[in-house]
């Protein structure tokens, strides 16, 4: 629908990859990586996060020699040393998005339209859309001076953490969710108040696309987000249950982050959200869980020759295009017909010893339980037609 193409990474890379994009002071570099040296002695990492991988892959493989943006998507097993709790595990799934290549605003509300969707189509609507900018490297250094000024003789206030954030990361200092830390955080300065005027319009230009696009969200100033190559807009989806931390989702724009990797500069925007936390909303919001597909066929047997006329039946269902499984174990009938019924096939194809000698098949409809006997030309003809 929105015309973005697979990609799919290694699962490790070069420790380097992450360690160079996704911020040294960031807590899924200083505690949540999973680095080993391999027998060559290179250091390498299980993929933190699906981003920084991609743009190595877009470096690599020359894609900025094609027409711009890229727009590429991956569903990705990523690893966290995190405390695991609900929601929040060492191996999780994301699906994400990246757009490579183009600084369009319009691109920005594109993927965030595009992860609004995808959470409607699934049936989830109990979330809200928070939005923020956090500018790029024309206006950030000077709100983080003065970000660090006013924090500057609130040193006591502070815990530990927050202490060692005024050192390393400040724009962090309005991410921490100490109770202590929130009146400080509520009168700080906010970057959005100091953007510079290209920041400023790129904004106003995405906020304006999404209207366009029926997305509404809320201005969130204080959004920052755990990754450091973050640069203007930045976004997360949060489920709306009192007190969850966890995003459902989240992303931004990375207009350096190309050039971390060794590249030109090239601008992107992207997100990633968790599977695993897709189904604890469903779940929670008694949304049904998509599952897999089912087979329309299943194909029971019983009696001494019947496998081959089994084996037959299945052939020429699957080669019409009917998805179809065989009974396994030499089962009684009545064990048949339960696999039959967990299978969730639609149809049961029963070949016994009378069907042999008939050449017919015994087609049965779990739906409405009824069934016939029929030449097997005829059973296939009904199943392709239903
Ligand atoms: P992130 O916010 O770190 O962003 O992770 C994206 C999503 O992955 C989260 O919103 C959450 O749904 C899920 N997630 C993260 N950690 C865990 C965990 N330990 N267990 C279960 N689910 C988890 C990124 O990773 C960026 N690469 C997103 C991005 C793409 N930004 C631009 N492009």
């Amino acid at each position: 629908m929105y015309g973005y193409q697979r990609i799919d990474t290694p699962v490790f890379e070069d420790a380097g990859v992450y360690l160079r994009t996704t911020g040294d002071s960031t807590d899924v570099v200083r505690k949540e990586m999973y680095i080993f040296e391999d027998r060559g002695g290179e250091k390498l990492a299980l993929r933190p996060e699906g981003t920084a991988g991609v743009c190595r892959a877009y470096l690599e493989h020359g894609m900025s020699n094609l027409v711009q943006p890229v727009r590429l998507f991956y569903i990705a097993p990523v690893f966290r040393y995190d405390r695991p709790q609900a929601g929040r595990y060492r191996q999780h799934h994301q699906f994400g998005v990246e757009a490579l290549g183009d600084a369009d605003p319009a691109l920005d509300a594109e993927v965030i339209d595009l992860l609004h969707t995808f959470y409607r189509r699934l049936g989830l609507d109990d979330f809200r859309l928070q939005l923020n900018s956090i500018g790029d490297v024309m206006c950030r250094p000077a709100y983080l001076e003065r970000l660090r000024a006013y924090y500057a003789d609130k040193l006591d206030l502070l815990d530990r953490d927050c202490r060692e954030r005024l050192e390393n990361n400040p724009l962090r200092l309005l991410d921490c969710k100490n109770a202590g830390c929130q009146p400080i955080i509520d009168a700080a300065p906010v970057l959005v108040d100091h953007l510079c005027e290209p920041c400023r319009d790129h904004f106003a230009t995405v906020r304006r696309c999404l209207e366009r696009l029926g997305v509404s969200h809320d201005l969130n100033p204080r959004l920052v987000r755990g990754l450091d190559y973050y640069t203007r807009t930045v976004f997360e989806f949060q489920p709306l249950v009192e007190g969850s931390q966890s995003a459902l989702g989240g992303g931004g724009r990375y207009d350096g982050l190309i050039e971390l990797l060794g590249g030109k500069p090239t601008p992107g925007v992207g997100f990633g959200t968790g599977i695993e936390r897709i189904i604890l909303n469903l779940k929670r919001t008694e949304v049904a869980v998509p599952g897999g597909a089912s087979p329309e066929l299943f194909v029971a047997h019983m009696g001494d020759g019947t496998i081959e006329a089994a084996l037959d039946i299945l052939m020429r269902a699957r080669g019409e295009g009917i998805s179809a499984l065989m009974a396994t174990g030499g089962r009684s009938l009545k064990a048949q017909m339960r696999q039959a019924d967990s299978s969730g096939a639609r149809y049961v194809a029963l070949i016994g010893e009378r069907e042999l000698e008939s050449g017919e098949v015994t087609l049965r409809d779990l739906t409405t339980r009824s069934q016939e006997s029929l030449p097997v030309a005829d059973a296939i003809s009904r199943l392709t037609a239903s």
